[in-house]
């Protein structure tokens, strides 16, 4: 549903009012998740420090998540700490990057009460450092009551680890309701219509994400071609954009110019454009093996 406070088109930069005319604002898509990709790359470039180039992706991150509510977005999403991460990377990158999500938070929270943003995360968050836990949960407490642009960081976060999440939540909640009804899992579910029960569904109502819509369009950065275990059951409909500008250089244009794309795009959620109406259509025929008469000579 669009966001239906006043719209801030007036604190756009000029570069992104011009993209803006371009777009149908009643076509805003509702959910824009991005992987934000290219940070070691931005600082390699300028022979810097790996860390010098998220510390500027940080930067990108506030620039993006303003123009986001100045346009009435309703939710953006991004992947700003991967479970791989977290598993992969070198101890100290890992380190630098909890400090600067817990900077950033402390830093921002006024920006995102003057842009009536609220804070938001998925992901196995319980496993960070119990410092940031709190920041995290501060920020959001201090961000709960604002009505305009969700921000969600994925943090910790894997869509594999969601997946089998979900799994142990449905799992659970059926043991823990056959156990108050004094009854088998198998007997409650007979009665609740057996495993045909559990649907689409009961499967995004266990998600993390399941007080938002699917994401409409998902961008990332820095030209990679894949989704890097990010929200796979939630992108099974949603438009790709993928540019090859680093995450540092990504700017609120630049997300105005992905929404841009999206509006040119014609989604068909696995159907037909409306132009094609029903019609009677002859019984299909299996081609004809050639017979030696129709092969013209
Ligand atoms: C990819 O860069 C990005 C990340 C590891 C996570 C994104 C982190 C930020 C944007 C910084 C902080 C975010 C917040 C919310 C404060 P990379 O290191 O994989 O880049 P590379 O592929 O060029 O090496």
């Amino acid at each position: 549903m669009p966001l239906t406070q006043p719209l801030r088109i007036h604190e756009l930069s000029p570069e992104e009012l011009e993209v803006y005319r371009t777009l149908d604002p009643s076509r805003i898509p509702e959910h824009v998740a991005i992987i934000m990709d290219g940070n070691g790359r931005w600082a390699g470039k300028r022979a810097m420090k790996r860390f010098l180039g998220h510390q500027q992706g940080a930067e990108s991150v506030q620039f993006v998540v303003e123009t986001a509510s100045r346009i009435n977005l309703p939710f953006l999403t991004l992947y700003a700490f991967s479970l791989e991460n977290n598993l992969r990377r070198p101890k100290a990158e890992v380190s630098f990057l909890m400090k600067l999500l817990k900077n950033y938070l402390v830093s921002n929270v006024k920006r995102m009460q003057d842009n009536n943003v609220r804070m938001n995360y998925i992901g196995r968050t319980h496993e960070l450092p119990e410092e940031v836990q709190e920041t995290m949960k501060w920020a959001q407490a201090e961000t709960a009551k604002n009505t305009g642009t969700t921000l969600t960081l994925a943090l910790n976060y894997g869509s594999r680890a969601e997946i089998v999440d979900a799994t142990r939540s449905i799992l659970r909640d059926l043991m823990e309701e056959a156990h108050r009804r004094g009854c088998s899992v198998e007997d409650l579910l007979s009665v609740q219509g057996g495993v045909e029960s559990i649907d689409d569904e009961t499967m995004s109502h266990h998600m993390y994400t399941r007080n938002m819509p699917d994401p409409d369009l998902l961008i990332r950065t820095s030209g990679e071609m894949r989704i890097s275990n990010y929200l796979l059951w939630q992108i099974a409909y949603s438009e790709l954009f993928v540019t090859d500008r680093l995450w540092p250089d990504f700017r609120g244009v630049h997300l105005l110019e992905g929404i841009a794309a999206f509006q040119q795009r014609s989604r068909r959620f696995g159907g037909l454009d409306t132009e094609f109406t029903d019609e009677t259509l002859p019984d299909p025929q299996m081609p004809q093996a050639a017979t030696p008469e129709m092969v013209s000579r």
